[in-house]
């Protein structure tokens, strides 16, 4: 029978979708990629593969599952099958600079961003391009904002980098930032299920800059749905009407070049007003407080919901079937 597959590795990031897709009795089974074996002669079931691959599966203990899943992803293509998020997509999971390129070539703008191979290589690169400026020093394969450091000065980076505290990136790669003053301190992420825009969701970054729009609250978070600012409660993340109708296409029609059916797309308006996209989450997760308190929870317009309507309709297609 032809069903959905759900490449992953992080078993907790699941279970959401889980929910989603046996609500709406949609048949799939998980494909968990960390180890296992793959006959590349023999043709791979029928059906649906979704790749939820994380560019921070290497700090759960899975070190080659992103590429592991780039091989299965060209064998699901070679055979033909229908691929959601297939490898253009984790190719720009695993990258930032990647993300950038790809952006820029949309019209997108991205925050200057010096990228550096070498750990000697960090302090001389961020003297020469951010002096007297703070900056972020972020790992180029990212993912829930793990090692993002927005450092004041850069004597402050210096003693950084000389530190003990100073982990390698796991691809070599470190990317130097400007750090973007939003005028408003809020961050937006805008999610995108089939290539067309879903909902964003607002992050307030009042209380530190080093959030994750979803991924910090997103998965049983029911700890942390409300921050306190001077005591007070402030809902961190808050989900919005829409976004700016000029960027909404622009995002559209970057995924659509992009080649990426499901993101959610990070970006933050700077003190001109203009928006500066930092990090595209191919491996997109919700927030479910946030979607509760929208009114959208566990309906068609939530993140899940609209996700596995859209795994249904893919599914639905006669070439899902075919040999
Ligand atoms: N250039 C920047 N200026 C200001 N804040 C930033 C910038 N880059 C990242 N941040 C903040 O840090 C968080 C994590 O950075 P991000 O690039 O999204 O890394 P990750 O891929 O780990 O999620 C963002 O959600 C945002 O709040
Ligand atoms: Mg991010």
């Amino acid at each position: 029978m032809s069903e959905i597959y759900v490449i992953h590795e992080n078993p907790s990031w699941l279970a959401p979708l889980a929910e989603a897709l046996s609500a709406e009795a949609l048949p799939w089974t998980e494909w968990f990629m960390h180890n296992g074996s793959f006959d590349l002669a023999a043709p791979p079931p029928e059906g649906v593969f979704y790749n939820r691959m994380s560019a921070s599966s290497h700090t759960r203990d899975h070190r080659f599952s992103a590429e592991l899943t780039a091989g299965v992803l060209a064998w699901l293509k070679r055979w033909g099958r229908i691929v959601v998020n297939g490898p253009a997509a984790l190719d720009l999971e695993i990258s930032k600079v990647r993300q950038y390129a790809a952006l820029e070539a949309s019209g997108l703008r991205t925050p200057r961003t010096i990228m550096v191979a070498g750990r000697d290589q960090i302090v001389p690169a961020a003297f020469a391009h951010f002096a007297g400026e703070p900056v972020i020093l972020k790992p180029n394969r990212g993912g829930k904002g793990l090692g993002v450091q927005l450092f004041h000065t850069l004597e402050g980076l210096k003693e950084h980098v000389e530190s003990d505290s100073y982990i390698e990136p796991v691809d070599g790669i470190q990317l130097l930032q400007t750090y973007v003053r939003a005028p408003r301190p809020v961050v937006t992420r805008a999610e995108f299920t089939g290539r067309r825009f879903t909902y964003a969701v607002e992050v307030d970054t009042s209380e530190g800059f080093e959030l994750c729009p979803a991924d910090v609250c997103a998965i049983g978070e029911l700890a942390c749905p409300v921050g306190k600012v001077s005591g007070k409660p402030v809902h961190k993340f808050t989900i919005v009407e829409g976004i700016d109708a000029r960027l909404r296409s622009q995002l559209e029609a970057f995924l659509e070049r992009a080649g990426v059916d499901v993101a959610g797309i990070e970006f933050i308006i700077g003190e001109d007003g203009q928006p500066l996209v930092y990090d595209v989450n191919t491996n997109t997760n919700y927030n479910p407080e946030a979607e509760a308190r929208a009114g959208i929870a566990g309906t068609p317009r939530s993140g899940m919901g609209a996700l596995s309507a859209y795994l249904g309709r893919r599914l639905a297609e006669p070439r899902s079937r075919a040999a």
